[in-house]
């Protein structure tokens, strides 16, 4: 295994970041270090917003750390996974140099971060099979060999379409990638999905990196709390590059919350459902002569192609139902995404396509 931090740009290498009041080892009870206001707003209800928040909330991490089954060393509390996807292009990768390799269709945002860091895309197209999509791992293994990209984005289970990688393959990209890039499982489905997480991975692959979100199985995408998991030497580089305070104290109290063993049961229980009427909606589907293809999902959405798309979303916007249109996306011409609803709101979305 080769050291991961060679691999970091070599301009941050001994960047340390912002030294943030909050940052700074400090005990007392009286704070004048920060500017801040030194009364709570009459709008506050006991929160204590007056004060900066910890960079890294040390309950919320001990707890996701808890959850996902690692050190919290190993975790970056972020702004949703969003935030990790960013700061890993930001990190690795030099400008106009170092490229970001995505496998089309794919999650908008591996593209949105390489092209604001202006790295290079090297797209690697995954394979169609009418009812389920495919990594091209011979074809991501090859690019990596060549040693072009920093990092590697492996959507796992996928978005948009909805298959997800073996464990196996995961760690033989990571292996291929050893001292040439990141690789990163982004795992924001992952409670979705028969394939576990890729976590047991992480201590023979250094370079291994996944992110977690509480945005889909834990209800929380308005909080905006994501984490990034890897060698705790990553997250320490990756650190230096965020913002002073990304993780808002409400959001961090709720997101607490949300993790608490009674919200933890009610959440596997609101995954129980949503597998069950995954497989329900997608026979649904497969039986409305308007559709073509429903593919195999280990996610909480299923990816359908129609023979008149127009029509569908016409019919369901009549009906009040807003799905996912995808026909701008590469291979996806014909295709809507739609998220799995609750029993009633599934029921409403196959009326309006009967
Ligand atoms: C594959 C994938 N990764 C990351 C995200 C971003 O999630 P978050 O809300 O944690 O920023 C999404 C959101 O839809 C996603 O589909």
């Amino acid at each position: 295994m080769t050291g991961v931090l060679d691999l970091v740009r070599p301009d941050l290498r001994a960047f340390a970041g912002y030294a943030s009041a909050r940052r700074e080892k400090a005990s007392g009870h009286v704070w004048l270090n920060a500017n801040e206001s030194p009364w709570p707003s009459s709008a506050d209800s006991g929160l204590g917003l007056n004060r900066y928040p910890e960079p890294q909330p040390k309950a919320l991490r001990e707890r996701m750390a808890e959850l996902y089954g690692v050190k919290p060393e190993q975790l970056m509390v972020s702004r949703g996974s969003d935030e990790g996807i960013d700061l890993l292009v930001r990190g690795f990768c030099r400008a106009g140099v170092d490229g970001v390799l995505i496998a089309p269709p794919t999650f908008g945002m591996y593209a949105v971060s390489a092209r604001v860091q202006n790295a290079p895309l090297i797209e690697v197209p995954l394979i169609d099979h009418d009812d389920r999509f495919e990594l091209d791992i011979t074809a991501v293994s090859d690019v990596i060999e060549h040693g072009e990209v920093r990092v590697v984005f492996l959507c796992t289970p996928a978005n948009p379409t909805g298959q997800a990688l073996s464990l196996k393959d995961i760690a033989r990209l990571a292996k291929a990638a050893d001292g040439k890039a990141v690789v990163v499982a982004d795992e924001a489905y992952a409670e979705f999905s028969s394939i576990g997480p890729a976590t047991a991975l992480l201590r023979d692959h250094s370079n291994l990196v996944l992110l977690r979100t509480l945005s889909k199985a834990y209800a929380m995408a308005g909080a905006r709390i994501g984490a990034l998991i890897a060698d705790a030497d990553v997250v320490a580089v990756l650190r230096s590059l965020q913002a002073p305070y990304p993780v808002p104290a409400p959001s961090a109290a709720i997101a607490l919350e949300a993790l608490s063993d009674a919200s933890r049961r009610e959440s596997r229980e609101r995954i129980a459902t949503l597998l069950s009427e995954r497989a329900r909606l997608a026979k649904a589907l497969r039986a409305l002569p308007g559709l073509t293809a429903v593919y195999a999902s280990e996610s909480n959405f299923l990816l359908a192609r129609f023979r008149d798309a127009d029509d569908a979303l016409r019919r369901l916007l009549a009906a009040g139902v807003v799905v996912r249109d995808m026909r701008a996306m590469p291979q996806l011409g014909d295709a809507l995404r739609i998220s799995v609803g609750t029993p009633d709101e599934n029921a409403v979305l196959i009326e309006a396509l009967k």
